[in-house]
């Protein structure tokens, strides 16, 4: 794929490009939780946008997606934003550079990547992280700080692409390193890198395919839930809540608003669970919280469908360590903790399953957790 979007870039613009590349990511538990002050434990995987870029003298950038086929030329004041959501991503990264006071000039760029899109692997978060980590590079002498830099990404969501997310995913795009996930406190945003080394076992993700598009999706809506919550029980963030405050003012919340911060609330617990089990390799109560956290943002959170409880059924019915939906939810897929000698009747048995019931086959990904943002 590199080599592929450097000649593009060469043919299209008749310069050589600088290669930049960002990761997609996991997250082993900890959903919903960022934009609550929770905690997180993602980590960055081999699955990447990369970027050829070069300055070009002028006040424009100029941006092929060899992937869509698709060219557009924007300016870099704030009318000049672009129509087309695809380039948005990169014209906010620019726009949220240069409101925070750095540099950003006309350049040229080819992209391209293979992390799945709408599978809930934040195809746009390593997007975002890769154009944010170039500007930096490029105009900026890397004085902007890595945490700025997903920042940036996170705000290109709010601000141009109308999701109002967290921060995990450009936060395991820009800090991803090989073999290690991150426990991330999206309180303090102190992080700690915990090597994932589970012996025996294999993390594998199966993409339902169900389309997942977190813009116009219910996903500000549970946020508005989660921050409704917060308010009546006068803490700033539900991180400070417990299910006794949340039990003592029930009647004063919607039964559904209820039910989203009881998941949020249990799910601060499993995180801390799960980072201390795998400190001491217990991988079954790794997995047992995966179960309880598929089941709490199926029945109380309410972004699983179908088609996700499908395979988590499978996954259960098997005998697989762990098995969730992962990411955002509204379809995408699950991510599965599987041993060794179970993977491959596991996934003999989800496919056929899943295409006797849905028509089409789940699609395997297995993934590697690699390092995140960087120039190659
Ligand atoms: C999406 C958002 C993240 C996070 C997850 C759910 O991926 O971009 O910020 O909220 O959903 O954990």
């Amino acid at each position: 794929m590199k080599e592929k979007i450097l000649k593009l870039f060469k043919e299209r613009f008749g310069t050589d490009g600088i290669l930049y590349a960002s990761a997609g990511r996991i997250n082993l538990i900890g959903e919903h939780t960022d934009y609550n002050g929770g905690f997180v434990f993602p980590g960055a995987i081999d699955r990447y946008i990369a970027a050829a870029i070069n300055v070009n003298g002028t006040d424009r950038v100029r941006l092929y997606s060899a992937d869509m086929d698709a060219y557009v030329e924007f300016g870099l004041k704030e009318e000049d934003a672009p129509k087309e959501q695809w380039a948005r991503y990169v014209f906010g990264v620019c726009r949220e550079v240069i409101k925070r006071g750095g540099q950003v000039k006309g350049f040229d760029a080819v992209f391209a990547g293979n992390v799945p899109l709408g599978a809930g692997l934040s195809s746009s978060a390593a997007l975002e992280s890769c154009f944010a980590y170039a500007m930096n590079d490029l105009f900026n002498d890397n004085k902007i700080e890595k945490f700025e830099l997903a920042k940036i990404g996170q705000s290109t969501e709010h601000n141009y692409c109308g999701v109002n997310c967290g921060i995990m995913d450009q936060f395991a795009s820009v800090f991803g390193k090989k073999d290690c996930l991150i426990r991330l406190d999206c309180r303090s945003l102190e992080y700690e890198y915990f090597p994932f080394k589970a012996d025996g076992y294999r993390l594998v993700l199966l993409d339902s395919k169900v389309k997942h598009e977190l813009v116009d999706s219910p996903y500000n809506k549970r946020r508005q839930s989660c921050e409704r919550v917060a308010a009546t029980l006068g803490v700033e963030t539900l991180r400070d809540a417990t299910m006794e405050m949340l039990d003592a003012a029930r009647d004063r919340i919607s039964e559904e608003d209820y039910k989203r911060a009881r998941y949020v609330i249990g799910e601060k617990q499993r995180v801390l669970d799960v980072c201390d089990a795998l400190n001491r390799g217990d991988m079954e109560t790794v997995g047992a919280r995966m179960y309880e956290t598929h089941h709490g943002l199926s029945a109380d959170y309410e972004v699983s469908c179908e088609e996700l409880d499908f395979l988590n059924d499978i996954a259960k019915r098997m005998g697989v360590t762990g098995s969730r939906i992962m990411g955002g939810g509204f379809g995408g897929c699950t991510i599965n903790l599987v041993k060794n000698e179970l993977y491959d009747a596991f996934i003999a048995e989800a496919k056929k399953c899943f295409n006797e019931k849905y028509g089409h086959e789940p699609v395997v990904i297995d993934v590697v957790i690699s390092d995140g943002a960087h120039r190659c």
